[in-house]
């Protein structure tokens, strides 16, 4: 386990919130963050073990510093915040498009300069992005342009903040989220459509992030987690 603290962006819900529990249920210190402080302290109150939280707005980015300004050592930076834009071409919502494009470009970038300083040598990153970057869907456009720019940014991070490794994961659909919950007919049919016949969830989601955090030879990777779905 590298030396640290494990920073959580995004903590408070979902992917974020199991990869919070899983590291602090390993005794690891742990900083969750959301939008909102005392929903964000409740949550890490509710992880329990070594865990604080801290309050940030990624499409704020000019706050980010600030907010992050009491972290020491970093072991490992999460970026799994999303605020979710339904968007077309046609029908284009720019306040939505400019807070999509700028939480996951700008603001996981910010989060990523503010703390750079503070990781060593066996500290890494994860990042996440999502399969809608290679299967668009109607109302997709700013979540399918900023997955496809994790790909790319994974590969600056990674040479640029050298020796610290740099990884991230493009989950499909995750049935047991949250943001999917009642959604069956959706469900349904992805389920219908992947190979491997089953729905992937939050605990294969766990499983890969650990391995692209803490295998000390994986770096620059962009791993999709789909069941094979993007196949069909
Ligand atoms: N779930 C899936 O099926 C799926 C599929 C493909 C890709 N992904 C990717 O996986 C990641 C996690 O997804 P999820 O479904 O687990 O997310 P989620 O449950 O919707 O949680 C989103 C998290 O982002 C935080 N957040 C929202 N807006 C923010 C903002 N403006 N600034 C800072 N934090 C903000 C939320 O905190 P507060 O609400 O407390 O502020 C929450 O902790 C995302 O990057 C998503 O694109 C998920």
């Amino acid at each position: 386990m590298a030396a640290g603290e494990v920073v959580v962006v995004g903590g408070t819900s979902g992917l974020g919130l199991r990869l919070a529990q899983t590291f602090a249920g390993r005794g690891t210190k742990v900083l969750i963050t959301g939008r909102d402080a005392a929903r964000t302290e409740q949550v890490a109150s509710e992880i329990g073990g070594d865990t604080r939280a801290a309050a940030l707005d990624l499409a704020e980015p000019a706050g980010i510093g600030d907010a992050l300004a009491d972290v020491g050592e970093v072991a490992h930076v999460v970026l799994a915040a999303i605020e979710r834009d339904s968007n077309s071409v046609r029908e284009f919502d720019l306040a939505g498009a400019l807070r999509l494009a700028t939480l996951k470009l700008v603001g996981y970038t910010e989060v990523l300069h503010a703390l750079c300083e503070r990781m060593h040598d066996d500290s890494s990153v994860l990042l996440f992005g999502g399969l809608a970057k290679d299967r668009p869907y109607p109302g997709s456009t700013t979540v399918t342009s900023v997955n496809g720019a994790v790909t790319t940014m994974v590969r600056t991070f990674a040479i640029e903040l050298a020796p610290v490794r740099v990884n991230a994961i493009h989950p499909g659909i995750v049935g047991d989220t949250p943001y999917w919950e009642g959604n069956d007919a959706m469900l349904d049919a992805v389920k219908a459509r992947t190979p491997t016949g089953r729905l992937v969830k939050t605990e294969d989601v766990v499983g890969a992030s650990l391995f692209l955090l803490e295998n000390p030879a994986v770096n620059g990777v962009n791993l999709p987690l789909d069941g094979g779905w993007i196949m069909m």
